[in-house]
């Protein structure tokens, strides 16, 4: 094998290209004249639930010496803000079928310990709703409340919305600035209940007509509250019937359409896990339909319903998603969901955001399940915590992902099974100032020689400098621990010309962001 060795130096980082005629090639065209749909960033969204060592002993901890005066535990909350994520889903989950949110307002020590009888052990309900909104503060996120509809009322979460956002001097409003919050809370994302369709669940409803006739009850008692709050209904891209169902009956006050696409890999092996992703592309497809089916703005709403109908499209909020690694076997804690992800789930979860920048035209918000410590991008002990591989990929797409996301041609060199190594989307900024590749080489083996074409520059622009931020692990079965990070960051410059392609050599198992800066 003939083999060609060059060594640039920029700026003080070494990288070796190595080029082989055996190389594997995707040849990328970004075509400036194509269709870009926005990408709405509450797509990088996180969520929390009172589920294991999640809330307690994860983000929350009032006896722990590494807490602040609010309980929070600093060090994770650092990390958290290091992820910054736009919006922040609480307090469940399956576990808002039991969870009453009076339990958590006013001085901790009058508060209620309950029996968590979804996930287990007690709930003393220190973390209530005002500290959730500390925590969106401190992290910067808009919070996301899902209400009770099993075990709750509409009256109830009404009274929610009042005392979130209530203005006037009525009784719920007055009562959180008793508890010591004069200004609202500005609650404007709102769930309606959460996975209702699950047999197994407490859930009342369990069946699409009664979910439409009880969330009408519900969506109407909230939004006479304040008009303004934007609502998560139930969907289900399985049960299509219950989806297409909602939306018939709904639409006129569903905002967003809630989905769960959680990863559950039939068993360890890498590739089983990619194509556990590549199956979403079918759920996808399913929703595009019957989101096409749905009017784009709700008309002839009777003015008695006296708050104003939908004005916009229809979105998906895929309100949890993740790795559920659930046959690996390796899951620890209650219900096995404290998972050490590998490199390879790093990776694999860059192909599920690769994936949503594709669909971005349908999806409005996702909040990745869970936070800390379950399904988590954030472990912790008792004295310390560590960021997972996942977490890695998470902040690396929030930083580079731009506002739009550009339709692109990708032709390979190698054989339908091996194509599926390369993965890659492309953003650009509003103004069209910046382009960023997101490449994903999902190969654990091979290096992809990475050809990029700009056709149809804007008019004026050149490229001014390209940067290829590259991340990667010595292995897929890398993982992260107390004190130990496997992963590794690469920063270079590549000089090139506007008119000729641009060639980058993609190391195996690695997640490249390549950013153009035009001019
Ligand atoms: O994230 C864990 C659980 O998964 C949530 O409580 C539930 O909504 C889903 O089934």
């Amino acid at each position: 094998m003939k083999k060609l060795l060059i060594l640039i130096l920029v700026s003080q980082i070494s990288i070796i290209y190595s080029y082989s005629q055996n190389e594997k090639k995707a040849n990328i065209s970004v075509d400036f004249s194509r269709n870009n749909q926005a990408i709405s960033p509450l797509i990088f969204g996180q969520f929390v639930e009172y589920l294991g060592r999640c809330i307690d002993g994860g983000m929350y901890d009032e006896n722990s010496a590494l807490s602040d005066k609010n309980g929070f535990r600093k060090d994770v909350l650092l990390k958290v803000q290091e992820l910054q994520t736009p919006l922040l889903r609480f307090p469940g989950g399956t576990v808002v079928k039991i969870y009453h949110w009076q339990d958590g307002i006013g001085p901790k020590t009058n508060r209620p310990k309950r029996k968590n009888l979804i996930w287990g052990g007690v709930n003393d309900n220190h973390f209530g709703t005002a500290e959730f909104i500390e925590y969106c503060r401190e992290i910067g996120a808009e919070p996301f409340l899902v209400v009770n509809m099993a075990t709750a009322t509409p009256e109830e979460a009404s009274n929610w919305v009042e005392y979130c956002n209530g203005t006037g001097d009525t009784y719920w409003a007055n009562l959180r600035r008793q508890h010591g919050y004069e200004k609202p809370f500005n609650v404007k994302y709102w769930g309606i209940g959460n996975e209702e369709y699950a047999a197994t669940d407490i859930g009342r409803d369990q069946n699409v007509e009664k979910y439409i006739e009880d969330s009408w009850m519900f969506v109407k008692l909230m939004k006479l509250q304040d008009t303004s709050i934007k609502l998560t209904l139930v969907g289900n891209s399985i049960d299509l019937k219950w989806s297409e169902r909602v939306l018939q009956e709904m639409h006129p006050v569903c905002d967003f359409l809630s989905i769960h696409l959680y990863s559950i890999p039939s068993n360890s092996g890498y590739s089983t896990l990619l194509s556990s992703i590549d199956a979403f592309n079918t759920d996808f497809d399913a929703m595009r339909t019957l989101l096409e089916a749905t009017p784009q703005k709700a008309e002839n709403f009777s003015s008695w319903y006296r708050f104003p109908p939908r004005q916009a499209p229809v979105k998906l909020a895929i309100d949890e998603w993740g790795i559920w690694d659930m046959n690996s076997g390796k899951g620890r804690g209650d219900y096995q969901m404290e998972y050490t992800y590998n490199w390879g789930h790093a990776l694999a979860v860059g192909k599920f955001l690769n994936l949503f920048q594709r669909n971005a035209d349908l999806i409005g918000l996702a909040t990745w399940a869970q936070t800390v410590n379950v399904l988590a991008p954030i472990m912790t002990s008792r004295d310390s915590s560590f960021k997972q591989t996942v977490f890695t990929t998470l902040k690396a797409y929030r930083q580079n992902t731009l506002a739009n996301n550009l339709e692109i041609t990708v032709k390979t060199s190698g054989s339908n099974d091996w194509n599926k190594n390369i993965d890659v989307v492309a953003s650009t900024s509003d103004n069209r100032n910046e382009l960023v590749i997101s490449a994903l080489n999902l190969s654990a083996q091979e290096a992809i020689e990475l050809n990029i074409d700009l056709k149809n520059l804007p008019e004026g622009k050149h490229i001014q400098s390209i940067q290829l931020s590259s991340f990667e692990a010595p292995s897929i079965d890398s993982v992260n621990d107390f004190g130990k990070e496997c992963v590794t960051e690469t920063i270079s410059t590549i000089k090139a010309k506007s008119e000729e392609p641009v060639h980058i050599q993609l190391m195996p198992a690695t997640i490249n962001f390549v950013r153009f800066k035009l001019q």
